[in-house]
């Protein structure tokens, strides 16, 4: 295990294949669908990098060539738009090549979040770091991240962000049975974790969201835990397991419960209801767009 209890990279799966939005991510990654006026995947790196994580590891696969293009340099682009003049968009066009220090590496087979994550073994090394899930968007206003790095640096093991849903919805998430939180605060102590369990057999109504910060202990777990539900490496199984070890082997999960705004562009109803909500907030037209969707109700 590792002692050193600074966290600077950030893994971000995108492997998968989009199949809830087909047609239109028959030819572009899903992480490249646009939310309001930047692509998913970008709202997601900034949330990494403004949480103090510029090192972003991307477990890509097949097809995902766009969002390499994404963030690189595009000199043509570039030139033609400092030729009009166009300052503004420019500075769009190269926010996204020098955000992050963006690293990739390849998860050859789709065997599940488990295995995506220990394809970053070898870029990650022996510190914690933080997996931060596509489907998720945290609003920027809120610090989901940098609460769970400071549970991180008090506490060593992971940690996992867990969101109240509707009994009936628990099915759809990964599941943690806690200790019961201290007064006011909003940080669990994790006993288990199940991955989508039938509602019957759900230790609480707590879901993972898709933001954790792993000790690297979770790697040589990861190397053991077989296929779990959906014959997939499940992150969950391993999680469940550190959570059992002792803190000197690197175990201990903590929970984060984030009662802040979250949008889940995971499938294509959420993902409108995403849109709309950010674009009522944007700076430039939110004010005009909120106008016009009432007006229309
Ligand atoms: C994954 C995890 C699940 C978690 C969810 C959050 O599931 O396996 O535990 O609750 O992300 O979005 P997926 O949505 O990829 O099936």
């Amino acid at each position: 295990m590792s002692d050193g209890r600074r966290v600077s990279k950030a893994v971000i799966p995108v492997a998968g294949l989009g199949t809830r939005f087909l047609p239109a991510t028959k030819a572009i990654p899903k992480e490249m669908l646009p939310v309001v006026d930047k692509p998913a995947i970008q709202y997601v790196v900034e949330e990494a990098v403004s949480a103090g994580l510029s090192d972003v590891l991307m477990v890509t696969g097949r097809n995902k060539g766009a969002l390499e293009d994404h963030f690189d340099r595009s000199w043509e682009l570039e030139q033609a738009l400092e030729a009009k003049g166009d300052e503004f968009r420019l500075e769009r066009v190269r926010d996204a090549a020098v955000l992050a220090d963006v690293h990739y590496v390849r998860q050859g087979d789709p065997k599940g979040l488990g295995h995506a994550v220990l394809c970053a073994a070898r870029h990650v090394g022996d510190e914690a770091f933080a997996v931060l899930l596509g489907d998720d968007l945290i609003d920027a206003r809120d610090t989901l991240l940098e609460t769970m790095l400071e549970v991180r640096a008090e506490h060593g093991g992971s940690v996992i962000a867990l969101l109240e849903v509707p009994a009936d919805q628990v099915q759809l998430y990964g599941c943690a049975a806690v200790d019961p939180a201290d007064q006011g605060s909003d940080v669990v102590r994790v006993t288990g974790l199940v991955e989508k369990p039938a509602p019957q057999e759900a230790p609480s109504n707590l879901a993972l969201i898709g933001r954790y910060v792993l000790d690297p202990a979770v790697f040589e777990v990861l190397r053991r835990t077989g296929p779990g539900r959906g014959g997939e490496i499940q992150l969950t199984d391993a999680l469940q397991e550190l959570a059992g070890m002792p803190a000197e082997d690197g175990g201990g999960v903590h929970g984060v419960v984030f009662r802040g705004r979250r949008y889940d562009t995971g499938d294509r109803l959420s993902y409108l209801q995403a849109v709309v909500q950010l674009a009522e907030g944007h700076p430039e037209f939110g004010k005009e767009f909120a106008e016009w969707l009432r007006s229309r109700t």
